[in-house]
């Protein structure tokens, strides 16, 4: 057991070694799991019950990894506005900012002034765990920990046996185990990507309903079920109900068939999420919420629940009759 008192004293040299239990991602021939999601006829969605607290299943920690591969698709907002949704169910939530160098989750939080230490110095035994983890003032059972400073570089060798190390000192800290450690990827597959998906036993997988951004998931989908991430569930962002109706824009039900992912929520495209971005105060936290904040909201509640969504079919606009049609063109 590691206990916090440890974390005075860490050994660097054996938590920097590379962790990667076997199979490894980069050696091993990546077999893509089998698309078994058949096209269902579309149902009514669960609506959400506000009147009770979503019931916590699996085993807690749920450690739980926000990645997709392609950056810019919503990785850092999801797990701020899941994060601080699952807070507000009165779930302790620790996000953790694995994205190296580029770290902006902070920024999302508005908590960017109140970092003083990351894990990079608990590792080197400047200072203790608990001193890197920055509480939120406005949900105190949500808590942020940054691996390293903004454009810093990790030292040579950081791994995922250092994130694993890590978690399993969450878990023995005084206060108690966290319900849920949520950890913010990188964007690509390289080390980073890598270090961030170890310690994590399931992953939400954020896409934008574009060809890239989806290649890049299933490959994602690939490289988590070679590290024995087998619980994936899928977040469909930046969703544009008129452009689907065009048929400029992939429905979810055909990323669903792309990637046979369970779905966990639909996020609409909304200015309201970068204004919240830029004002670091999340979506989830705005009264009355916007349909993104909404939207995030039911995706936490399914999350604690493991529970997921049916895509429902959007209808393809009526090709709008022209002036000769009146006369029977
Ligand atoms: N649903 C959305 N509607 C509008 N803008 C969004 C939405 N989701 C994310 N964004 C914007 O996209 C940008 C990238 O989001 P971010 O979460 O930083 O992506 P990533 O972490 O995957 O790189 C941000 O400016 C954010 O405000
Ligand atoms: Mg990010």
């Amino acid at each position: 057991m590691t206990s916090l008192q440890l974390l005075t004293n860490p050994k660097p040299s054996s938590l920097y070694s590379s962790t990667l239990t076997s199979p490894n991602p980069f050696t091993t021939k990546i077999q893509t799991p089998p698309k078994t999601f058949q096209r269902s006829k579309p149902t009514t969605q669960s609506v959400l019950q506000y009147n009770r607290k979503p019931q916590l299943a699996g085993e807690t920690p749920r450690v739980v990894v926000i990645t997709s591969g392609k950056g810019g698709v919503g990785k850092t907002t999801t797990t701020a506005n899941v994060g601080l949704s699952l807070a507000r169910h009165g779930f302790s939530v620790v996000a953790i900012d694995a994205d190296v160098g580029l770290r902006n989750l902070d920024l999302l939080l508005g908590l960017e002034n109140r970092v003083n230490y990351t894990v990079v110095e608990v590792l080197n035994g400047d200072c203790r765990l608990d001193q890197a983890l920055v509480r939120d003032k406005r949900w105190s059972n949500f808590e942020l920990l940054c691996i390293s400073k903004p454009r810093s570089k990790l030292p040579i060798g950081f791994g995922g046996k250092a994130l694993v190390w890590v978690v399993e000192a969450l878990k023995d800290r005084q206060e108690g185990c966290p319900d849920f450690i949520l950890i913010d990827c990188p964007a690509g597959i390289d080390a980073g990507f890598i270090t961030a998906i170890t310690p994590a036993n399931e992953a939400v997988l954020v896409t934008t309903p574009d060809i890239t951004s989806l290649r890049d998931a299933d490959r994602v989908i690939g490289l988590l079920e070679c590290d024995g991430i087998r619980d994936i569930k899928m977040i469909v962002n930046r969703s544009r109900t008129d452009m689907i109706k065009g048929e400029d824009m992939m429905s979810v039900l055909d990323v669903q068939e792309m990637l046979g992912l369970a779905l966990l929520g639909v996020i609409p495209e909304d200015s309201e999420v970068i204004r919240s971005t830029n004002r670091g105060y999340p979506l989830v936290l705005n009264r009355p919420p916007t349909l993104a904040g909404l939207a995030f909201e039911q995706a936490a509640w399914r999350l604690v629940e493991q529970d997921s969504m049916t895509a429902v079919l959007v209808e393809e606009e009526p090709k709008k009759r022209g002036f000769f049609s009146f006369f029977g063109g």
